[in-house]
């Protein structure tokens, strides 16, 4: 009969083969799993020693592998933290980025806690955006918006965890259906081109989420083109988008001629992460 481990040597071995595979993380990454896998928390992991069960080592084991094979641990997880909330993920929707805060921070620096304004989150994915500024902004009303209906299914889930109830979640191609005009309209878009080589670390991630035609352009232009419809008078468009896009997107906004106030915002990286513009 094959012999059970025991945790502090299960946690030796691990260790060993994350840290042999020159991963940056393996300490965090070792606590997060065994924690998710046994309940034994972090702290209790480094004196705390026992033997095993079954479920608890085949647990172990096969998250192990899971990692070792590159699957993200959030996925492995099945959640993530963004902002100050805690997010349900699964491989429908895109993992939520650090990156995407300034977002966030960028509609709750132009507006205040007491207003009422009309927001619409396209391309809600997990609904990170949509239901961070719904938590912050209570008054606001959000439409959210994808194209993925098990994206949808995640971020509705997402916001009854997080006790919101202020965003409605629509099925659509981008502002295709609406007929409102909202006071911010943010979007985190798929903006990586199809031969990028980023996209070789990313392939556990929806390539919907991901990928967009015209070198990685099609779906901001997409916005910058069609949002004008559904946004009131010196109302903002947001878009997230990748730090070599920024000058090229603040050329087709400026182009398309129903936007002023066109500027590109750097994230904590110092990198060009967000452009935002208002509607003339
Ligand atoms: C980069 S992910 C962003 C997800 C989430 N907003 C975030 O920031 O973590 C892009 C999202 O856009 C959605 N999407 C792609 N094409 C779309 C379309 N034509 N209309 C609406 N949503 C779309 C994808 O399903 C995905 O959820």
């Amino acid at each position: 009969m094959k012999q059970n481990d025991f945790l502090q040597n299960w946690r030796k071995k691990a260790l060993d083969k994350l840290k042999n595979q020159g991963r940056d993380e393996y300490l965090l990454e070792i606590q997060l799993l065994i924690e998710h896998c046994t309940g034994i928390n972090s702290a209790k992991q480094l004196w705390f020693d026992k033997e095993l069960n079954n479920a608890e080592l085949e647990r172990l084991n096969y998250s192990l592998q899971e990692l070792l094979n590159n699957k993200p641990l959030a996925y492995i997880l099945g959640e993530k933290d963004f902002y100050d909330i805690k997010l349900h993920v699964n491989q429908n929707c895109l993992i939520p980025r650090p990156e995407t805060e300034l977002l966030v921070d960028t509609v709750l620096a132009l507006t205040n806690k007491n207003k009422v304004v009309n927001i619409a989150d396209l391309g809600t994915g997990s609904g990170a955006i949509a239901i961070t500024l719904a938590k912050h902004l209570p008054h606001s009303q959000i439409t959210a918006i994808d194209i993925s209906v098990p994206a949808l299914e995640i971020a509705s889930r997402n916001a009854q965890l997080n006790g919101i109830s202020n965003i409605s979640f629509h099925l659509g191609n981008w502002n295709d259906n609406l007929s409102d005009e909202f006071d911010f309209i943010v979007s985190n878009p798929p903006y990586i081109a199809e031969d990028d080589p980023h996209l070789a670390n990313l392939s556990f991630e929806p390539q919907q989420a991901l990928i967009a035609k015209n070198n990685g352009f099609a779906d901001i232009f997409y916005l910058i083109d069609n949002c004008t419809l559904n946004l009131k008078k010196d109302s903002y468009l947001i878009i997230e988008h990748g730090y070599e896009q920024g000058q090229e997107i603040r050329k087709y906004a400026e182009n398309n001629g129903n936007y002023y106030n066109i500027k590109t915002l750097r994230d904590l990286a110092n990198n060009e992460r967000i452009t935002l513009m208002q509607k003339k």
